[in-house]
Parts: structure tokens; sequence; C-alpha cells
């Protein structure tokens, strides 16, 4: 099987988070430490996907190029395209199809924080699927501001849809998405929606009127945390801290996943140990060095 690629899309108005956003992307905005995109890349990476397509706006694409570069000081390899607008997350399906050249692919939200205890087996359970797509539900409080998915008596997927006024499960789909090789193929079937987008629900639909849609449910030891308000975005810095506080260990630390992982080397950590300049982040990576390279 050709190796699965990644897809981070960071695009979009960010208008739900004005001013704050009226000049700056929201994915670069911080949670905590590090900018919000560090851990829709953690995702991927945790997923073992090294091969990214970042995908942003005309006005901000030239900021991720800034912050991130090639990727190689986290062992990965970045390319950049534009989404000159919001027309819909499938859409990145469209604007992808070159990078993708038919390969299996993980999408991701660039607003995405996902957290908790055995995700990276849950991912790549995921990734190793050959044929048809994975998705994920997770229980939420207010599951109409999503895409929400029903299920049968035996936890068989009925219907997915898109911010219902009337949710028929609690169950709402995070935004990473698993797609085998014909993403691309069923993206330039869909029609806009009612909202003008390239709905990434119509997406999903294709692989489920097929019989070829998984939803895994993520339990209770996973957090999912939305950046959506100033509340939400306020609520997951906290989160962050607290937990980063707590243990001592940083979650979406992306040289640590790469040394961890052997992406990267101590001449790699060494290197961003000197750019990330007098930083608490710095200091943490110089401990990286010094402790066993897989203790945690
Ligand atoms: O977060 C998960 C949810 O993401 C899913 O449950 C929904 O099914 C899915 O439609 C999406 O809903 P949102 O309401 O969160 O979508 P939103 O329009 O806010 O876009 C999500 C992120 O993607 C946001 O950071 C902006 C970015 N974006 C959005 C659009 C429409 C793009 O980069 N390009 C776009 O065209």
């Amino acid at each position: 099987m050709m190796e699965r690629c990644g897809i981070v899309l960071a695009g979009g108005t960010g208008s739900r988070l004005y001013p704050v956003t009226v000049s700056l992307s929201k994915q670069l905005l911080p949670i905590h430490d590090k900018p919000m995109i560090y851990y829709p890349i953690s995702i991927l990476m945790l997923a073992n996907i090294r091969d990214i397509l970042l995908i942003s706006t005309p006005r901000d694409i030239g900021l991720f190029e800034r912050l991130l570069g090639d990727g190689s000081q986290f062992g990965l390899h970045f390319s950049y395209a534009v989404q000159p607008y919001p027309n819909g997350l499938a859409e990145a399906y469209l604007i992808g199809e070159k990078f993708l050249n038919g390969r299996p692919s993980c999408l991701v939200l660039g607003d995405n924080l996902l957290y908790g205890h055995s995700l990276s087996a849950t991912l790549n359970k995921a990734a190793q699927k050959k044929h048809g797509a994975t998705i994920f539900g997770y229980h939420v409080s207010n599951p109409s501001a999503y895409g929400v998915v029903e299920f049968d008596q035996s936890m068989k997927v009925v219907s997915i849809e898109e911010k219902p006024a009337q949710p028929k499960s609690s169950f709402a789909v995070p935004g990473i998405y698993f797609y085998d090789g014909r993403a691309s193929i069923f993206a330039s079937q869909l029609k806009p929606s009612a909202r003008g987008e390239l709905e990434i629900t119509d997406l999903n639909k294709k692989y489920l009127e097929e019989g070829s849609l998984e939803v895994e449910l993520l339990g209770r030891g996973i957090a999912w945390l939305d950046t959506g308000t100033h509340d939400l975005l306020y609520d997951a810095s906290l989160f962050v801290k607290t937990i980063e506080q707590r243990q001592g260990l940083k979650i979406g630390c992306l040289e640590e996943i790469a040394y961890h992982k052997g992406w990267i080397g101590p001449q790699e950590l060494r290197s961003q140990i000197e750019k990330m300049g007098n930083s608490t982040y710095s200091t943490y990576l110089r401990h990286l060095l010094e402790a066993p390279r897989s203790a945690v």
C-alpha cells in the first residue's frame, strides 16, 4: 500500500474570534505555550504520518511557512497550498489532489485538539485500514454544533448529518478523518450545500453509502477540545497548562514526538534548542537530551 499522507486544513476567516483574528490566522493563536497548529500536527505524527500538506489562506500561508519551514526539524516533510476562499472542508481534497496522488490520507482540522488515553493506538488502527474511511464519534453536550452520527442497536452507523437542529444522537464527529486513495474522486462529485460549502459530512456520506465508513467511538479517557470561541480558546489553554504543569510533560511538543520516534537525533534537537531562545519550551527540549529516549 502507498504510504498514508496528511493534510492540515488551516484556513477560514476565524470571524467568530474577531478582533483577535482580524490580522492573524486562528490556527496560529497560542494554546498555552505553543501555536494551535502544533496540536493537529502532533496528531498526524502519532499516526506515523510524515508527509504533510498544509492548506491556509493567501493571507496566512506565509506565516505557516515561516513557523514550520520544510518540517525537517520535526522529522517531517511539509508542502504548502492555498485555499483562496473558505469553500468548505472537503475542498481540501480538490486543492490537495496532486499532492495526494492517489495516496490514502488523514485530514485534520488546524483548530482541533485531541489528547488522552490510548489515542496513538486508536489513530494507528485507523491508519492501517486499507479500504474505505474511518471517522470518530465523541459524546458532547452540544451535538448540533457539529457533524452528528446516528447508530442503530448494534452500533452500526445509520446516518451522518451536518449541524442538525434536532440531533439524532449525542455523538459529534471530531475534525480528523482517515480516507483511502479515492477521497479526491469522491470530493470532485460533491455539490455545495445550502450554506454554499463542500461539506466534509457529504464526503463521509459517500463512504457511508458504499458501506465502507467506519466510525470509532472515542471514550471518556480522551479529551476533544474545541477552540471556536473566546471562552473555548481560553479553556483549551487552561486544560493544556493544567496537565503540563502537573506532569512536567508537554502535550503536542513536535520535537519530543520526533525524537522519541527516532525521526530526529540529538543534533537536530540541539539546533532546535538554539532556535527556541530562552523560552521554557527550549528548557524542556534540553531536558529531553538528558533523559533516556523513551522514558515516558
Ligand atoms: O470540528 C469538527 C467539526 O468541523 C465537524 O464536526 C463538522 O462536521 C465540520 O463541518 C466542521 O465544523 P465547523 O463548524 O467547526 O467548521 P468550520 O467552518 O468552523 O471550519 C473548521 C475549521 O476549518 C476552521 O478552523 C476553519 C477551517 N476552514 C473552514 C472552511 C469552511 C478552512 O480552512 N477552510 C474552509 O473552507
